[in-house]
């Protein structure tokens, strides 16, 4: 089967020889990643779709350390969407639990490395232990300046795009004189006090936004790649971002080889 030349092969480079050619400089500022894939990870080893959620965790991890060590300032994974409620109640159940188990186990690991953990999503309608133990690792790791790593949870564009047209429009009730304009509707987003995502990055293949950030990733660059996401490595983030650095970005002008 030919392959889509935007659709990305595993890197042959070793994680340093990858490092160097990247122009630390010029790294994008917010990455996002759809992270896909972790049930067909645990199909092909015969093993139950939870297994791959567990796995998906190491490449979590992975995704963390590289943008740490390169200090790319923001990076938004999207964890459990609006629409995975429709999963069987015991995968939902297991994905919860991983979670908390996630937030319990590495508050330690995310402090160590200053890391500042974010949420985006509808968070008041996940269940309550789930809800508090965020608030718990949200105000722990409030004080640290590294990496802000925002999880998006029970997170849907299109809720999320309402939520901002209702929350505006109660705003412009007491002010008839706000602005209609982009900024003023930005404010109103969940991501409010996060850039737009330079780079969405997503594992094993699929070309979709899956209701991922579509109004921030206006003029994002798509990075896919058909690794499974438990699969994931620094050396494809690393691998993503020197694609990206090659990336002429016009936000629809004519960029620099056309002007
Ligand atoms: C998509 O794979 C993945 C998810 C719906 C969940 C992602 C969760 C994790 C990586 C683990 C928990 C994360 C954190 C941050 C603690 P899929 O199940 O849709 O895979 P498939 O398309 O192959 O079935």
């Amino acid at each position: 089967m030919p392959v889509s030349p935007r659709l990305t092969v595993k890197s042959q480079l070793s994680e340093e020889q990858l490092l160097a050619h990247i122009d630390l400089a010029a790294l994008p500022q917010h990455i996002a990643i759809i992270m896909d894939g972790n049930g067909r990870w645990a199909r092909r080893r015969h093993l139950p779709r939870i297994a791959g959620h567990r796995a998906g965790i190491r490449a979590v991890r992975q995704a963390i350390e590289a943008c740490a060590r390169l200090g790319v300032p923001y990076l938004t994974l999207y964890a459990f969407s609006v629409e995975n409620w429709k999963r069987p109640h015991a995968e939902v159940e297991l994905l919860m639990g991983l979670l908390r188990e996630y937030l319990k186990k590495e508050i330690a690991e995310l402090n160590r490395q200053r890391i500042r953990l974010g949420v985006i999503g509808r968070i008041g309608e996940l269940p309550l232990p789930v809800q508090r133990d965020l608030q718990t690792a949200l105000e722990k790791t409030r004080r640290n300046t590294g990496l802000r790593l925002t999880l998006a949870l029970n997170y849907g564009s299109r809720a999320e795009l309402l939520d901002a047209v209702r929350s505006l429009l109660e705003e412009r009730a007491g002010n008839g004189s706000l602005p209609l304009d982009e900024e003023t509707f930005r404010q109103h987003l969940y991501t409010r006090d996060l850039p737009d995502p330079d780079l969405v990055v997503r594992t094993s293949g699929e070309m979709r936004l899956s209701n991922f950030l579509l109004w921030q990733a206006a003029y994002a660059e798509l990075w896919i790649t058909n690794t499974l996401w438990p699969d994931f490595t620094q050396c494809d983030l690393f691998q993503a971002i020197l694609d990206y650095q090659k990336r002429e970005r016009r936000y629809g002008g004519l960029g620099m080889a056309r002007s």
